[in-house]
């Protein structure tokens, strides 16, 4: 059985997901209106894979017995400048995830939950690959800079994101 606080914590971070699914929909939507194909898709696998963490964590709220607790979401942002700046604030908004689940592992120690813990540490592991991969394309974006055929070749290579078969909530 999880603390009160704990709860209430968990409960914030299943909408936090949620939220973050919303962010990179509205992405893949602007990709979709600009004819990039590829990365519409990889923002759409992003996409499913939030809501799969969200689910994971709405999965775990109600194993614990604690109330699930839906909240209203921000407007996310919907038209952009240019990859770059989708994937500087995709690195931004990972970055952000990151030091939310950090400060629920802190939670989860301090409160001597290891339940929790134990539940949080895929997340860990999840924010690292995240990280690398957002990272990974920027430093590629940069490479190619506005060049058609470079923009072209990795709108082909990420339109071939699927969904990984441990992303699925349990
Ligand atoms: Fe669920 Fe991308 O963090």
């Amino acid at each position: 059985m999880v603390s009160k606080k704990m709860g209430k914590a968990l409960n914030d971070q299943m909408n936090y997901e949620f939220y973050s699914a919303y962010v990179y929909l509205a992405m893949s939507a602007d990709c979709e209106s600009k004819g990039l194909k590829g990365f519409a898709n990889w923002f759409y696998v992003q996409y499913q894979e939030e809501t799969a963490h969200a689910m994971k964590f709405y999965n775990y709220i109600l194993d614990q017995g604690i109330d699930v607790e839906l909240d209203k979401m921000d407007k996310p942002k919907k038209s952009f400048k240019d990859l770059l700046e989708m994937y500087n604030e995709t690195l931004s908004h990972e970055k952000e995830v990151t030091k939310r689940i950090y400060n629920l592992v802190d939670l989860a120690l301090d409160e001597r939950d290891h339940g929790t813990n134990a539940f949080l540490q895929w997340f860990v592991t999840e924010q690292v690959e995240e990280e690398a991969s957002v990272n990974e394309i920027l430093d590629q974006l940069k490479l190619v800079e506005s060049s058609g055929n470079g923009i072209f070749m990795l709108d082909k290579e990420l339109g071939q994101r699927t969904l990984p078969a441990d992303a699925a909530a349990e």
